[in-house]
């Protein structure tokens, strides 16, 4: 899609790039990421962001720009770290190498009168990541905020070029969202970015694109392909999402899948697959051997479905789609990457066959732009869930009574959640199985049997995880009703590991 006006974020390879652009579309304006093979596809910018790299602007091989382009637009300019390093060489400056690096947080004391400062508290913390610093200014450039040690942070060369030696993306820079408010109040004109434009802008590509064809899809449930789907459905094309139930779901899920499809108006093909994977993961104790059989089985059941299609849509996001980032990329992004990207349909790609509609939003936009399209709260809010399902659940080897206990404790515990009122507070929650027996007393009776694992956590991308402290009068009542309602429990236990060294999923 070509947006005119738009803050064009220069990719230099920094893990925060993807969050520049964010922060500018969370401040109302229309951002996008342009990769350095890719700027010829930079047309009439309002204004231009060079974001941080992990490399040298010192090295031989330093990633450039050409200037007198970026001046051609003449549009204001703001070099983040690397960006401030390069903006600062290409006015006549120098930059000085240092393999030492400096991370954390630092106290920004900004000039009197700098415009990018205005309504900055003295003193906010800033924070920093980088190991080269600007050596000699440009002539003509000032210094326009220092560090506590009056060690420059920030330079203006003229009243279009900006840098900044700190990330104001990153949360750890308190007033960063100012900071980048300020920059972008320089720029005039600059396209905004609203959500519902922003589908009625997808929903007339979709139709141009797809015209009269059939457009197949998967769904799972999940919020992007649930999005995805209802997109399809709103741009009145001929669309036929599939929903493969692969037995690996939770308490009635397929049930409420095809329920939310159909009360949101659209129809889904349910294709009953279950048997087949129970079938294939029967005696498999191993994890990666039951990835890669769900992984594979699940392709083999979804192409046969879709036989020759005449296009394919996919719920890739945003984060999906940058391959610069993909060191800061969660593990269900990668897999989803992979899994939208098997050659199958690299094939039909290749053809123009492929449409991914989603491709410029982030997570939360796509909750927005669900919200915007009428797609029920509790969908949009659902906790993620691994494709594999229950099986990440259940260490060792997979059952059909297995998974039936799972269902059963998970179903009371997710309940529960819910009832306390903690179930969107957490970011992912479930119940597992620890295929162990233990002894304990049942009635008057001795009991042997296994033991089922509570885990709730919080997290910002599934990098890293934290658990939850829910209050025990939650934890109380979903012990006592698992121990007395699921048969094949007598123990439950609450993981308190956080991520690293554990994962979210068991296996
Ligand atoms: P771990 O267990 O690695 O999980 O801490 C991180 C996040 O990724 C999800 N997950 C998956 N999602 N396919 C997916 O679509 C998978 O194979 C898969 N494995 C883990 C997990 O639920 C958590 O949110």
């Amino acid at each position: 899609m070509h947006v005119k006006h738009l803050v064009a974020v220069i990719d230099f390879g920094s893990q925060y790039t993807q969050l520049i652009v964010r922060r500018v579309r969370e401040l109302g304006f229309m951002a996008k990421l342009y990769a350095l093979e890719d700027l010829d596809q930079i047309h009439e910018p309002g204004a231009v962001i060079l974001s941080g790299g992990p490399k040298s602007t010192t090295d031989a091989d330093a990633p450039d720009i050409d200037f007198a382009w970026l001046q051609s637009f003449g549009v204001p300019v703001l070099g983040v770290c690397y960006g401030m390093q390069l903006l600062n060489i290409k006015h006549g400056g120098t930059v000085k190498g240092s393999n030492k690096r400096e991370y954390g947080p630092a106290a920004l004391v900004p000039e009197a009168g700098a415009v990018l400062y205005k309504d900055v508290t003295p003193s906010s913390q800033v924070w920093m990541s980088h190991s080269d610093t600007v050596d000699h200014l440009a002539e003509g450039c000032s210094v326009i905020a220092r560090n506590a040690e009056g060690v420059p942070v920030s330079l203006q060369w003229s009243d279009r070029m900006y840098g900044i030696q700190f990330h104001p993306e990153v949360t750890h820079s308190h007033e960063g969202r100012t900071i980048l408010r300020n920059f972008l109040a320089l720029a005039d004109n600059l396209q905004r970015f609203d959500i519902g434009d922003f589908k009625n802008e997808i929903v007339q590509e979709i139709r141009d694109r797809v015209g009269d064809k059939q457009v197949v899809c998967g769904v799972s449930g999940g919020v992007d392909s649930t999005v995805l789907a209802v997109l399809l459905h709103e741009a009145g094309v001929n669309v036929r999402p599939i929903f493969v139930d692969n037995g690996l779901l939770r308490k009635n899920e397929a049930e409420e899948v095809q329920a939310n499809f159909a009360r949101m108006g659209v129809e889904i093909e349910t294709i009953d697959a279950s048997e087949r994977f129970l079938n294939a993961l029967a005696g498999e104790g191993d994890p990666e051997k039951k990835r890669r059989i769900i992984g594979g089985l699940f392709l083999d059941v979804f192409w046969d479905a879709v036989g020759n299609a005449e296009m394919l849509a996919q719920g890739t996001l945003y984060p999906d789609v940058i391959e610069s980032a993909s060191n800061a990329k969660s593990k269900a992004s990668v897999i989803k990457t992979h899994h939208n990207r098997v050659e199958r349909v690299l094939e039909l790609q290749a053809q123009g066959k492929v449409l991914e509609p989603l491709a410029e939003l982030f997570k939360d936009e796509v909750r927005e732009l669900g919200a915007a399209m009428g797609i029920p709260h509790d969908i949009l809010w659902r906790h993620p869930f691994p494709g594999p399902g229950l099986a990440v659940r259940c260490p060792g080897e997979v059952t059909k009574e297995r998974l039936d206990i799972i269902r059963e404790c998970d179903a009371i515990f997710i309940g529960n959640l819910k009832k306390f009122g903690w179930y969107e507070k957490v970011w992912q929650a479930y119940a597992g199985l620890i295929p162990v027996k233990t002894v304990g007393v049942k009635g008057d009776e001795r009991s042997y049997e296994w033991a089922t694992n509570l885990r709730a956590i919080v997290s910002e991308d599934a990098m890293t995880a934290d658990w939850v402290e829910l209050p025990p009068a939650l934890l109380r009542e979903t012990s006592n009703r698992i121990l007395n309602e699921v048969k094949g429990i007598n123990r439950v236990l609450y993981d308190i590991s956080t991520k690293p060294p554990a994962s979210i999923e068991w296996e």
